[in-house]
């Protein structure tokens, strides 16, 4: 039986409420809060986010867009087949995934819509103050878990969608996270419009894998003076992700991020490029390769490689909703515009450093930052 709704419970609205993470982490969150579960992965369930008035998980109501139909229990049931959920979990939290099911409007644009920009955003945002209303929220986090797009070129007529949906956010008075490498709400406009509303963000493109890997390692051989010379990196994925990054438009704004931590912590950008492959046999579990070629004392010449097989849903959701949380209450703490204290959790940060380590203490003192606002 799912309880009776607070004042003060917090929203998470997911753009691309029906994917593989926004799945993952509706069932995730309903079963840690339900004490089924521990919070393995979740970084605001570790001591230094005890006293930082952070939303309980059980304070959590979910709803989003979507344009594909399968209900959330359903996904659920495909995740548990393919390994990601474990069994027995989609059914013993089914009552929190036909919820949030019922909150899921349809997203845009379909092929064939003829709807304006604003006619888009206006749709979207009726759909979640509706929601914030209908459930007594305090405040609605929107979060971008979409399909990875393409970056629009300078002549496209049409903003990306992922602007669209953060313009409705902005409009509804949201604050806002970009989990995808897609635009969101990086466009000169909508970033001033954001702080201009005294709304906090926090992008974009989550840190789970590969670049998590690298994030920890570039630091290492700067402060070992090892010279890298080149870095080069192959994904195998499948999923619906997989798939989307199939198209190289979709991954070359993935793959920007991915060389973006090596430029900013080596000082130059080594040779080597990223290549992602599509295998829809592996679904959800990734396997990345790096290889690293570096020189040591008097030019002697040697490599490192990394493999990195991970279930990218399950790294992603308890990032998903840490930051749902942290942004909640930098939202009701005052803060407004980009959160760099936030540059752990992504590969294409607003800001701050680079090297996981710095970015760990900076999301200390975010912490601390959160704990003594008012
Ligand atoms: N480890 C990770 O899983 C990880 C890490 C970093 C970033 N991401 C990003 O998170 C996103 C989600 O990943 P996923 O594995 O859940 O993908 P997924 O394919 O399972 O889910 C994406 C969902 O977005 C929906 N969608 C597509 N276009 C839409 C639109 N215009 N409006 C509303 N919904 C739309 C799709 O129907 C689908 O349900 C991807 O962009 C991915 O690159 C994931």
């Amino acid at each position: 039986m799912l309880e009776e709704r607070r004042a003060g419970d917090v929203g998470v609205w997911f753009v691309g409420a029906r994917g593989s993470v926004a799945t993952t982490a509706v069932a995730g969150c309903a079963a840690v809060a339900a004490g089924l579960r521990p919070p393995t992965g979740m970084v605001t369930e570790t001591p230094p986010f005890a006293a930082s008035g952070l939303p309980a998980l059980t304070s959590l109501v979910f709803g989003g867009h979507d344009t594909a139909a399968c209900p959330l229990p359903k996904r659920a049931e495909e995740l548990t087949a393919a390994g990601v959920l474990p069994h027995g979990l989609a059914d013993a939290v089914r009552g929190e995934l036909t919820a949030a099911d019922a909150e899921i409007r349809p997203g845009g644009p379909s092929a064939g819509d003829t709807r304006t920009d604003d006619a888009l955003i206006a749709s979207f945002t009726s759909d979640i103050t509706g929601f914030t209303r209908r459930h007594h929220l305090s405040r609605t986090v929107v979060i971008n878990v979409a399909s990875t797009e393409s970056a629009p070129g300078p002549d496209d007529p049409r903003p990306a969608p992922s602007s669209l949906y953060a313009a409705a956010a902005l409009r509804a008075g949201c604050p806002y996270v970009n989990f995808t490498p897609s635009t969101g709400l990086r466009t000169t406009a909508l970033t001033e419009a954001f702080a201009a509303r005294g709304l906090p963000h926090a992008g974009r493109d989550g840190k789970t894998g590969q670049t998590l890997l690298r994030s920890v390692l570039a630091p290492m051989f700067v402060q070992r003076a090892l010279s890298v010379r080149a870095w080069s990196g192959t994904n195998l994925l499948g999923g619906g992700d997989g798939a989307a990054l199939a198209d190289p438009a979709a991954a070359a704004a993935k793959n920007a991020g991915k060389e973006r931590v090596l430029t900013d912590t080596l000082g130059h950008t080594p040779q080597g490029e990223v290549h992602i492959d599509d295998v829809p046999a592996l679904g959800d579990w990734k396997t990345a390769w790096d290889h690293i070629a570096f020189d040591g004392f008097l030019g002697s010449r040697m490599v490192l490689q990394t493999i990195w097989q991970g279930c990218d849903s399950a790294l992603a959701a308890p990032l998903v909703l840490d930051l749902a949380r942290l942004v909640a209450r930098a939202h009701e703490a005052g803060l407004s515009g980009p959160l760099p204290g936030l540059g752990f959790y992504f590969k294409d940060p607003d800001g701050g450093p680079a090297a996981l380590a710095d970015q760990y203490a900076a999301l200390l003192a975010f912490a601390a930052r959160l704990r003594d606002a008012r």
